[in-house]
């Protein structure tokens, strides 16, 4: 849906003090993407006009992580009414509705923002709403401010928790901090809130005892409270994680991923799995993968930044960091980790390996062990292997260094030059047999104790 006259406005310049961490709240992440761009995935989905996020003076970062949107800066943080101001000199005249959305509200479905656009716009015969909050039933209502409403279900008051009574605090419907408000008015109605409170904040809930003074209509749309929950703690923080787990799990399995135990699959925002792939227990995706049909990664690996092709085994133990890309029908064993490197077409590293900064051709066989030494503690250096060569158990390969195709690598050689194609390539001490020595030895030895034992 494109609403062409919708300005969305993300508020995120509170101090976010109890998060008790020196990251702006808002790019605090979750499966692997900062809240902010959650939020900016969806406006960007509704098609609005032009979005504005509203940040503090020292939050470059943050800045940084929403460009190209643009940013207002709120110069002091007097409160949720105050912060939509600092965004008043770059909105002269705004035509259609002003969608405000919480910067710590993340999980928000798309469908519930279509919800009250459909709402303020709907032709009905009763008096359209100026104002539409989204309101929620949280099991635990905690510090949520608290919404009340007449008898026609209109709203009449938004109440903070620290301002309310007992009796305001036993309402069960809250307040999500979502508002929809007609563009045109916003403004005037948002200049006439005051500071008069326990805080001494510019509360932009009051907005709707504003609009109620102008006999304004306001309306509620009530969401799912797993949507909408407002993350002001680490605690908050791990609740949304666990919710958006859930979310990513849930589809995963409708695509045909098979897995054994989900709660201990962790996904990314963007993991991108196709049908008839097997995830064991305990696999962990970083950001950035995205994998072909008929794959299964076994327990404990751990994938960031990679490209898998069809038919692939993965794990267990397994690490794939980025860069990596992994072509069709590759087998990748325990204990092995790939960084920046390609494995080509049917090629195998089943053990205990670290391939680095590697192109390895299709159809190789890297030995237990292997090693790429691609760093000399001041540069990084390219190996490549060419096409069907066998690497024998315990290589090193001493980059930068190229082996050629059909090669064979003799065990625990450490290679330091290239190998032609065709080659068997060796450096290690040669075998020294002494015959029968280990006789004399044995009685040496058995001397040795029996004298120490007498002592
Ligand atoms: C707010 C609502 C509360 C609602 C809850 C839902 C108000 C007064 N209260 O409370 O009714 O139930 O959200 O999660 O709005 N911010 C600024 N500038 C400021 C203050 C805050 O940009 O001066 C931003 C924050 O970065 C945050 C958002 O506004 O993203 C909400 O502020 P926060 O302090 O978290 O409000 P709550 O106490 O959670
Ligand atoms: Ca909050």
């Amino acid at each position: 849906m494109t609403d062409q006259n919708l300005t969305t406005l993300i508020l995120a310049a509170g101090k976010g003090t109890r998060m008790k961490s020196s990251l702006p709240k808002v790019l605090h992440k979750l499966a692997n993407l900062p809240m902010i761009n959650h939020i900016l995935n969806k406006v960007e989905k509704l098609g609005c006009t032009q979005s504005i996020i509203v940040i503090a003076p020292d939050m470059e970062q943050v800045a940084q992580a929403v460009a190209p949107i643009p940013v207002a800066i709120q110069e002091r943080q007097l409160g949720t009414a105050n912060a939509v101001l600092a965004v008043k000199s770059k909105l002269q005249n705004i035509q259609g509705d002003l969608l405000i959305l919480y910067g710590d509200t993340p999980l928000i479905d798309i469908s519930t923002l279509k919800k009250i656009l459909d709402c303020r716009n709907s032709n009905t015969d009763t008096q359209q709403p100026s104002v539409v909050i989204v309101g929620m039933k949280p099991p635990q209502p905690n510090q949520y401010g608290r919404i009340i409403v007449n008898q026609h279900n209109d709203v009449e008051a938004i109440v903070e928790y620290s301002e309310a009574s007992q009796e305001i605090r036993n309402l069960e419907l809250c307040n999500s901090g979502i508002i929809l408000v007609d563009g045109k008015i916003a403004f005037q109605l948002l200049e006439k809130i005051d500071n008069n409170n326990s805080k001494g904040e510019y509360y932009l809930t009051d907005i709707i005892k504003v609009a109620r003074q102008h006999n304004l209509r306001c309306t509620v749309v009530e969401a799912d409270y797993q949507e909408l929950i407002g993350v002001n703690s680490q605690a908050e923080l791990a609740q949304a994680e666990k919710i958006i787990q859930h979310q990513l799990r849930e589809k995963m399995l409708n695509k045909g991923v098979s897995m054994i135990a989900p709660e201990t699959v962790w996904l990314s925002y963007d993991t991108s799995l196709s049908e008839n792939t097997i995830l064991e227990p305990h696999v962990i995706f970083g950001s950035n993968v995205s994998m072909g049909k008929n794959i299964i990664i076994k327990s404990f690996s751990y994938l960031e930044g990679v490209t898998i092709g069809d038919n692939v085994t993965i794990g267990p133990f397994a690490r794939l960091r980025p860069g990596s890309v992994i072509k069709d029908n590759v087998h990748l064993g325990n204990f092995v980790e790939i960084k920046n490197s390609i494995v080509g077409q049917a090629s195998k590293v089943n053990h205990l390996s670290y391939i680095g900064d590697t192109e390895i051709d299709q159809n190789v066989n890297i030995g237990a062990g292997t090693i790429t030494c691609n760093y000399d503690g001041f540069l990084k250096y390219k190996t490549y292997i060419g096409q069907g060569s066998l690497i024998g158990s315990n290589t090193s390969l001493v980059a930068p260094v190229e082996i050629g195709k059909n090669t064979v690598i003799g065990a625990g050689s450490v290679i330091t030059q290239n190998v032609p194609d065709d080659t068997i390539a060796v450096s290690r001490a040669e075998q020294k047999n002494n015959k029968d020595a280990a006789i004399n030895w044995r009685r040496h030895k058995q001397d040795q104790k029996i004298l120490k034992d007498k002592k």
